[in-house]
This record gives C-alpha cells, structure tokens and sequence, in this order.
C-alpha cells in the first residue's frame, strides 16, 4: 500500500490527475490500451477537471483508453445524480474521446438487468479472466467505509462469483449496480481518493484500525497496486508511519 499526503484539495487535485495520466500512458504504452473504472461522488471531480486540463497540454491518445464506471446510481445518465453525468461534465466532454469508448453502466430501468448487461460488456473486454484485471480503478470513502457501492450490511459484499451485481441502500433508498470486491481486486493497480476533514475518522480507522476489516474498504487488496491518494485534511488524525 502506498499512501501519498497532498497539501489540500487542490494539490490532491494535481496529484491525483498526474498519477492517472501516467498510469494510462504506461499501460498503454505498454499493451496498446489502458482501461480505467472511475469512481463517482464528488471527489473525483476535481480530479477529472485537472486530468482534462493535463490532457491538453500532454500527450495521451485517448483512443486507447477504455473508460468504465465502479458503480452507477439506477438513475437517467441525464441526472445529476448519475456517475457518468459528473465524468462527462468535468472529463469526457472536455477531451477527445470516441465515444465508443465509454461503457456507461445504464440500469435506471432494472437494477438487476442493468448489471447483468455490464457484466457481459466485462466479459466480453477481459475474456478468459477470472475477473476483470482493469490497469486502474478510482475509488472514493464514504463515511461509513462505504467503496463504490460496497455499502456496510449489503448482500454485494459477499458476492464471490458475479463481476457485478445490484444493490439496494436502505440508508440512501436507492438502487445502485457495483463492481464486486472480487472484480475490484482483481485490478492491477486501485487508487482511493481521499479529502476532507470528514473523512479523517474513517480514514484513521481504515488504514490504522488492528484486527479482521471492519467495513467494506478495508477489504480492497488489489492485486497489483493500492494506492492511497490523501489531502492533509483528511490524514489529520493519521499516527502510523505508512510506507
Ligand atoms: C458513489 C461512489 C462512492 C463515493 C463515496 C465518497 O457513487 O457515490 O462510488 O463510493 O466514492 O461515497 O463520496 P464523496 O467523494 O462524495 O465523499
């Protein structure tokens, strides 16, 4: 695990933006195509501005890059609620990207049906897998330990087989379609995105807490590579040194 302490939001902002652009240079350089799950909330929206920004002054064929979503709410893509509405409007619209490229996880109408279709897309873009080896999904914290739409107390977190799955949020009343645990891990490299003086106490007990994990993002291994990308804010409470 490596964990990188920004000055505030803006740097995390910079930070963070630089740390995608050249985790999907490299993965592209290296095998032709990078494929990225993005988080949603209102984190990463900072982050999608600069990463747009870096965009045009650097280079990075976008046509390389394969763009998914970690989770979506059941929702109109059209609503501001929605995860790729708020990728759109602070990333994808503002750079050149085809838009065959983007696999936005429709499943306003049937939350089940919704992530069974994903879950094919998957299927069919990691063949052969035993879960889909993304070069990097972008992952937030809820205040609960809430990750993408792993919710404490939810039927998703014991999914072992499915790449995707529904859930519904009793605390939210809502429906949302996941990546899985399994799928989430299976990633070569997964970066938390982390700000705020909110998030302190659930970061403290995230990373510090001893003992077997006690809520869902505790238990993101990844594969490859966890990062945690952190403002000092929210790494106000932090005592151990993390590697
Ligand atoms: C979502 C995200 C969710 C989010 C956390 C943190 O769809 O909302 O997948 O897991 O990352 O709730 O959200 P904030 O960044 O808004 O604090």
């Amino acid at each position: 695990m490596k964990l990188q302490i920004f000055p505030d939001a803006e740097g995390l902002a910079l930070g963070a933006a630089e740390f995608i652009f050249e985790t999907l240079s490299k993965a592209a350089a290296h095998a032709g195509s990078a494929s990225i799950a993005l988080s949603g909330g209102s984190t990463p929206a900072r982050t999608y501005k600069e990463l747009a920004e870096l965009s045009h002054r650097r280079d990075l064929d976008w046509r390389h890059v394969k763009v998914y979503w970690g989770d979506e709410r059941c929702v109109a893509a059209d609503d501001p609620q929605s995860n790729f509405h708020m990728a759109r409007a602070t990333l994808l619209d503002l750079i050149s990207i085809p838009r065959q490229n983007l696999y936005h996880m429709a499943c306003e109408d049937d939350p089940e049906t919704g992530a069974w279709r994903y879950e094919q897309i998957l299927r069919s873009h990691f063949p052969d897998q035993a879960f889909p080896q993304f070069d990097l999904i972008l992952l937030g914290l809820g205040d609960d330990g809430h990750t993408a739409s792993l919710f404490p107390d939810t039927q998703i977190l014991n999914e072992r087989e499915r790449w995707v799955a529904p859930v519904y949020v009793p605390r939210l009343d809502s429906w949302r379609i996941s990546l899985t645990l399994p799928a989430i891990n299976a990633a070569s490299t997964v970066a938390f995105l982390v700000s705020g003086e909110a998030k302190a106490s659930i970061l403290k007990e995230t990373l510090e807490a001893s003992g077997p994990p006690t809520h869902p993002a505790q238990k993101v291994e990844a594969q490859g590579e966890l990062h945690w990308l952190i403002d000092e804010s929210a790494g106000r409470l932090l005592e151990k040194p993390h590697p």
